[in-house]
């Protein structure tokens, strides 16, 4: 199977029954992204394909053969980090920081979410051009992750100054 892994092409051979996790764990030593449940409960998992914020435990990695996929190793270094990730040091966003590789990729496939004008459940108006994120939409958008610390408020924060500027400029 060929993939391309945070901008590199890459050939892994698994049983077609290889979660993408696994894969890019156990294969691929991409250790960044956590297993947490292993059954779509936690988030822990989460890492962007083409953009898009998936759980990579629920999916067969031969499903997204091709395809373009961005884990944590992707997002920033610790030289160089995104800013969201300062904005997890700042506002004290993590503890054990297990939970945090797959908040912070959750949060960008959101805020690209946000940008395409995708509603969540507690969207109140759908005729909006530009949805507005106030804190019941920016937990809404973020509930498929859960942080067992509960380091839950520095982690709003540091979204909310982060990726809420950037996704209302
Ligand atoms: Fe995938 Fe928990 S490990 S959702
Ligand atoms: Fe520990 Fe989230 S920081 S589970």
């Amino acid at each position: 199977m060929q993939f391309t892994v945070n901008g590199a092409s890459v050939e892994a051979s698994a049983d077609i029954r290889t979660s993408l996790l696994d894969l890019l764990r156990e294969h691929l030593h991409l250790t960044g992204t956590k297993k947490g449940c292993n059954q779509g409960a936690c988030g822990a998992c989460t890492v962007l394909v083409d953009g898009v914020r998936i759980n990579s435990c629920l999916a067969l990695a031969v499903q997204y053969e091709g395809r373009e996929i961005t884990t944590i190793e992707g997002v920033g270094t610790p030289e160089a980090p995104h800013p969201l990730q300062a904005a997890f040091i700042e506002h004290d966003g993590f503890q054990c920081g297990y939970c945090t590789p797959g908040q912070i990729c959750s949060a960008l496939g959101a805020a690209a979410e946000w940008q395409r004008g995708v509603p969540s459940a507690v969207t109140a108006d759908l005729r909006e051009d530009r949805i507005r994120i106030d804190h019941d939409e920016l937990r809404e958008r973020m509930s498929g992750n859960l942080c067992r610390c509960g380091a839950y408020n520095g982690i709003v924060d540091a979204i909310r100054e982060t990726l809420i500027v950037e996704s209302a400029a």
